[in-house]
């Protein structure tokens, strides 16, 4: 892979300017914040193309996305698009020539990130994913006890999302559109799972869904999301997680990680973490932790120092594959009613 001599020399450009979450005006700055270039916006909707002049003047700006790829000195996209886009834009930009960065999730079907991958080889170009909360404070929080010992070996996560709530009417709560309900907060929550089995190798998955109770009552009709995804999945080391994302419980448990080991457990969510454990004459301690700080400044600066001096990769596309291939056999147990075996770690 051709090497850039300085980081602003990697000129990088959007796909996809929504005020939704204000996702492309964050990775630009954050793209400034580790010195690269924001050279190009493409966005379909004239008003946000019109922000995005607004939010760096002298931006170039496309509404469609072939135009932009022309541009000889775009270097790197990033796709900030709905799910359903991503393999199909990514490796589309990828045959143009430009280095890929894919908005979470990375696609939606394990063979779309076999094709991403064996692409972005193919063309010697650098392909990742914004798992920007892989450095959320309470994961990095976990991490850091886990190494300390006290909660012992960890030997199964559950992963909560969710309550009773009427899904919105936007493309997140189509079926054909999102991926389905495991999608948004269950990649996000996957991956830090892996982060805490990192050695460990998936195994098996058994998926379940349940379905309809919203669908007629929400735009989507048919092609609505799941009411509620839930996926176990076992991994060779004995360790397994168990994730639930749902729109149909009343009985609300809290939103993130609760980790058990053979001493004590950890509750996590993106900016809190709580460890309980026991002490030699089995009294239970608490510690809350507080004042935590993420780094997600890191990832952009692993991306820069990547495509400059060849630092290796944080999130590499094999790493982004393993959520999606996770929620893939999820979906596909849940229609055959019977675990499945995994292709990849
Ligand atoms: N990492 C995070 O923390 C985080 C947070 C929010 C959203 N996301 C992810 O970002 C992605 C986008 O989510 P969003 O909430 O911004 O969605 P959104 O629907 O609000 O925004 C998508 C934008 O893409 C534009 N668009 C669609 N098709 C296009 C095309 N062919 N060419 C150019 N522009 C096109 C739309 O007009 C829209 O403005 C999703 O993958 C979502 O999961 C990640």
């Amino acid at each position: 892979m051709e090497k850039y001599r300085r980081a602003s020399d990697i000129k990088a450009g959007v796909v996809g300017y929504s005020n939704a979450f204000n996702m492309g005006r964050k990775q630009l700055q954050e793209m400034q914040k580790a010195g690269m270039t924001p050279l190009a916006v493409c966005e379909i909707d004239a008003a946000r193309l019109e922000a995005a002049r607004q939010d760096f003047p002298g931006i170039a700006t496309y509404s469609r996305m072939d135009e932009m790829l022309r541009n000889p000195d775009l270097d790197l996209v990033v796709l900030i698009t709905p799910h359903n886009l991503h393999a199909e834009q990514a490796i589309q930009c990828l045959s143009a020539g430009k280095h890929v960065i894919c908005e979470k999730p990375f696609a939606i079907t394990t063979e779309e990130c076999d094709a991403m991958i064996a692409k972005s080889r193919e063309m010697d170009l650098m392909l990742t994913t914004y798992h920007n909360r892989h450095w959320d404070p309470g994961i990095l929080a976990a991490m850091r006890v886990l190494q300390d010992g006290r909660i012992g070996e960890v030997y199964k996560i559950e992963a909560n999302m969710g309550g009773w709530n009427r899904p919105g009417e936007w493309w997140r709560s189509s079926k054909s559109i999102s991926g389905g309900i495991l999608y948004d907060w269950g990649v996000h929550l996957l991956e830090y799972c892996l982060q805490i089995f990192a050695d460990a190798k998936l195994t098996e998955v058994c998926g379940f869904a349940r379905n309809g109770y919203w669908r007629e009552q929400i735009r989507w009709g048919a092609d609505s999301n799941e009411d509620e995804g839930y996926l176990v999945a076992r991994f060779d080391t004995g360790q397994w997680l168990r994730l639930c994302i749902t729109s149909i419980d009343c009985h609300l448990k809290p939103s993130g990680l609760d980790v058990s080991g053979t001493r004590g457990a950890l509750v996590v969510g993106p900016g809190t973490c709580k460890a309980i454990w026991k002490t030699d004459d089995g009294s239970t301690m608490t510690e809350e932790f507080s004042g935590l700080h993420g780094d997600h400044d890191k990832f952009y600066a692993n991306i820069a120092a990547h495509l400059v001096d060849g630092e290796p990769l944080i999130i590499t596309p094999e790493w982004a594959r393993r959520p999606i291939h996770i929620i893939d056999l999820a979906g596909q147990s849940a229609k055959q009613g019977r675990a499945l075996a995994s292709r990849y770690d």
